[in-house]
């Protein structure tokens, strides 16, 4: 099993035997901003993993190397034993790798409940012609999708909003909604950039009760965020980044008490 940690370019060859999900010297550069810089990570199946660091510390890039989003400039990814490198995003979603935005993506136009049946078309198996004529194939298909897409409103607790044009809805709800959206597609490894952004006392409770459910049914849930109340609640392994490196890893006692780790927070 790899270690998380700097790894040199020798070692970015990704073995975690029995991880779930396993990253070996990945690099990412944007122009002259080394984003992230060699990290290496391995994520044990069936428990919530935090991502923490400053502002700029690649966290959100070493979410888009991870579900395709970019292509990392060097590095190895294993997810449950199939090699990701090179795997467009949609793809990576089928082998059930799910997650949610920072900056929320939805479709603004579309009412609540038809954003989360919209997120089910991953999965649908049905003939493509069948979405042009709406054959009996097709509508047997949306009422599964709508019946399932109203479980999962009722999960984040936007039953009551969904039939409302996700504009409508207020910052907190579009990130629950944007939660439900990830859920639709089913993941085993579930990725939630900065969840708790703009959500109230009350609201980040709601989540981390969420949270606890999802690892609860067995789903791997990798959380970046900056609310370290609910990393400290909820996290059985904290990675720290800064300056896109590796920092420290640890549980979230051991966090708390690095010095590095205080430093970089402080010197921020
Ligand atoms: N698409 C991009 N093009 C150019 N630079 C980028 C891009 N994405 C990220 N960066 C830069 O890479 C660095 C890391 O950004 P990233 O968004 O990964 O940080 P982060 O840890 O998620 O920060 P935050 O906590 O503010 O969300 C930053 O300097 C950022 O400006
Ligand atoms: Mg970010």
């Amino acid at each position: 099993m790899i270690a998380s940690g700097p790894a040199t370019a020798a070692q970015a060859r990704p073995t975690g035997a029995g991880a779930f999900f396993c990253g070996a010297g990945l690099h990412k550069r944007f122009g002259g901003v080394q984003a992230v810089r060699d990290i290496s990570l391995t994520v044990p199946r069936g428990g919530v993993f935090a991502i923490i660091g400053p502002n700029g510390a690649g966290k959100s890039t070493l979410l888009n190397l991870m579900s395709g989003l970019y292509q990392p400039d060097a590095g190895r990814m294993i997810f449950d034993g199939v090699d990701l490198v090179g795997l467009p995003a949609h793809k990576r979603v089928r082998l059930g790798l799910g997650r949610t935005f920072q900056k929320i993506r939805l479709f603004k136009q579309l009412s609540v409940l038809g954003n989360v049946i919209a997120a089910f078309h991953i999965h649908h198996d049905i003939p493509a012609w069948q979405y042009v004529i709406h054959g009996a194939a097709f509508e047997r298909d949306h009422a599964r999708c709508r019946a399932e897409a109203i479980k999962l409103l009722d999960f984040v607790g936007l039953e009551a909003r969904a039939s409302v044009l996700a504009a409508s809805l207020a910052y907190g709800e579009q990130r629950m909604l944007e939660l439900a959206r990830a859920l639709a597609t089913s993941p085993r490894l579930l990725m939630l950039d900065e969840p708790a952004a703009g959500l109230n006392a009350a609201d980040v409770e709601r989540l981390v009760e969420r949270i606890r459910i999802l690892r609860k049914r067995g789903m791997t849930i990798i959380v970046v965020e900056h609310n370290m109340d609910l990393v400290m609640k909820i996290a059985d392994r904290v990675l720290v980044m800064d300056y896109g490196q590796y920092l420290f890893e640890g549980t979230p006692l051991e966090v708390q008490a690095n010095s590095a780790v205080i430093a970089a927070y402080l010197g921020a």
